[in-house]
């Protein structure tokens, strides 16, 4: 505290502060276990000596400093969820009421937990019987989740909030990639792909998705965040015009999530009729969404419940909703692949097969083996990977695009290639900012015959 409190410049104490507790936090993330959560207490002292810094930077000019984001943004690179008290929030002399302190401190460690439910280590809430985690709130809410999403119970809620979704079973990475299709528009100027409709259906407010962003993605690999969905996305609707153009009027979303297109492109669906598939829970809470934005669903817009671990059930559900197998088709499956195994992505790829008339396309994103991406696809993979095995959805498939490839072939597509991201750099050519495509999709396009 010396260091701090001395005749210092104000610029060099708020460094000092800085380092002393980055020196604290990096010995606490080298240990062989590292904690669940590391809760930093801000002195007083080191608040009223620190707590700013405004001074006059040659390449900045003038700069004002905060010490608690200063703090945070210091702490992601350690990867362990943080949260900033002050002294005298623990001491009791803060005029708060506790409630609203316990439902902060929670709640920030849930938004930094990635937004999962998280327990404190050790911590067997009593009487509930076998817990995995819980996520307590404000005096109102205790969460249990038994493991599976979609499996938890609510106690003594008195009131709803969006953080009840963690137990209603709609697909959470839906919900993310959603987002992550805002994000591009919200952040980038002159977007490669954008969805109005994304933060309405992901039922996030535009500060609610940077913020957590912010607080969970680091600078390194956001932008691969903000455009694989986009790359994705832009690609199949420009298949989907294609198809359109060539006179193919059925369209099949797999794992259609929260995609917007019947509302997006309503030029398309005008020659169209639209089949999204999906785990009939994702399909509930799109369908609330759209209540709730005051979007209606169009007549030629079918939501067909499969589970492509059963992939024998697709034709039959389809054919029941009004596609016609004996017309050419479009398809996508995006984001999908990485959460199925390969024996079900391998059936499904054959049931499409079966249903695809000649002249129809499916076009699929797929997870490849990390050596085929760029250091950021590779960062993001990795926070992914971690993340969607806490959220109940783990992604346990990535293949290279040659066994994809052969896979297809082997289901019944005569004509297959997959698509390397980087031949996308048209979309970016002339931009300022430095973004190029991402690799960590690629893409595989199927064709059955021609028309
Ligand atoms: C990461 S989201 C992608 C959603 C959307 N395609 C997009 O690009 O935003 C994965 C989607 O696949 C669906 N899904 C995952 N496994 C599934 C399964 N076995 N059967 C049916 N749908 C599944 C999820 O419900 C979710 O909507």
């Amino acid at each position: 505290m010396t260091g701090l409190t001395g005749m210092r410049s104000q610029r060099d104490r708020f460094a000092d502060a800085v380092e002393l507790v980055e020196g604290k936090l990096s010995l606490i993330a080298e240990r062989d276990q590292p904690p669940d959560y590391v809760a930093i207490v801000i002195s007083d002292e080191m608040l009223r000596r620190c707590g700013v810094a405004d001074y006059f930077d040659k390449a900045q000019g003038a700069v004002h400093r905060d010490l608690r984001r200063a703090i945070k943004a210091m702490a992601m690179k350690y990867r362990i969820p943080t949260q900033l008290l002050r002294q005298q929030t623990i001491e009791g002399r803060d005029p708060t009421p506790a409630a609203k302190i316990a439902w902060n401190f929670f709640t920030g460690l849930y938004h930094k937990a990635g937004g999962f439910p998280w327990v404190p280590h050790g911590l067997q809430p009593q009487g509930l019987g076998k817990v995995r985690a819980c996520l307590v709130g404000d005096g109102h809410a205790l969460y249990v989740l038994d493991g599976q999403r979609g499996t938890g119970r609510r106690f003594a809620t008195e009131h709803l909030s969006w953080r009840d979704r963690a137990v209603e079973g709609a697909s959470q990475t839906a919900i993310m990639t959603a987002q992550f299709r805002a994000a591009h528009a919200l952040v980038d100027p002159d977007p490669i792909f954008e969805d109005p409709f994304a933060l309405a259906l992901a039922d996030r407010s535009a500060a609610e998705v940077l913020e957590f962003l912010a607080a969970n993605v680091p600078d390194s690999c956001a932008h691969v965040v903000r455009l694989f969905v986009c790359q994705r996305s832009r690609f199949v609707e420009q298949e989907v015009e294609r198809a359109v153009g060539g006179g193919v009027d059925q369209y099949v979303d797999l794992g259609a999530g929260l995609n917007s297109f019947a509302w997006r492109r309503p030029e398309l669906m005008a020659g169209l009729d639209l089949f999204e598939v999906d785990h009939p829970a994702t399909q509930a809470w799109k369908r609330a969404r759209l209540t709730a934005a005051g979007l209606a669903c169009p007549l030629n817009l079918r939501l067909v419940g499969v589970d492509f671990r059963d992939a024998e059930t697709l034709g039959e559900r389809l054919t029941a909703a009004g596609f016609d197998p004996a017309r050419a088709s479009v398809w996508s499956w995006l984001g999908v692949i990485q959460y199925l195994p390969l024996a079900a992505v391998r059936s499904t790829l054959g049931a499409v097969a079966g249903l695809a008339a000649s002249g129809s396309k499916l076009v699929a994103s797929y997870g490849v083996p990390d050596e085929l991406m760029e250091p950021a696809s590779r960062e993001f993979t990795e926070l992914t990977r971690a993340f969607t095995a806490r959220i109940g959805e783990p992604q346990i498939t990535w293949v290279a695009p040659g066994e994809l490839e052969a896979l297809a072939r082997v289901a019944g597509w005569p004509r297959v290639r997959s698509v390397d991201p980087s031949s996308l750099a048209p979309w970016f050519a002339g931009r300022t900012d430095g973004l190029e495509p991402v690799g960590a999709e690629w893409l595989l396009v199927a064709e059955m015959g021609t028309p």
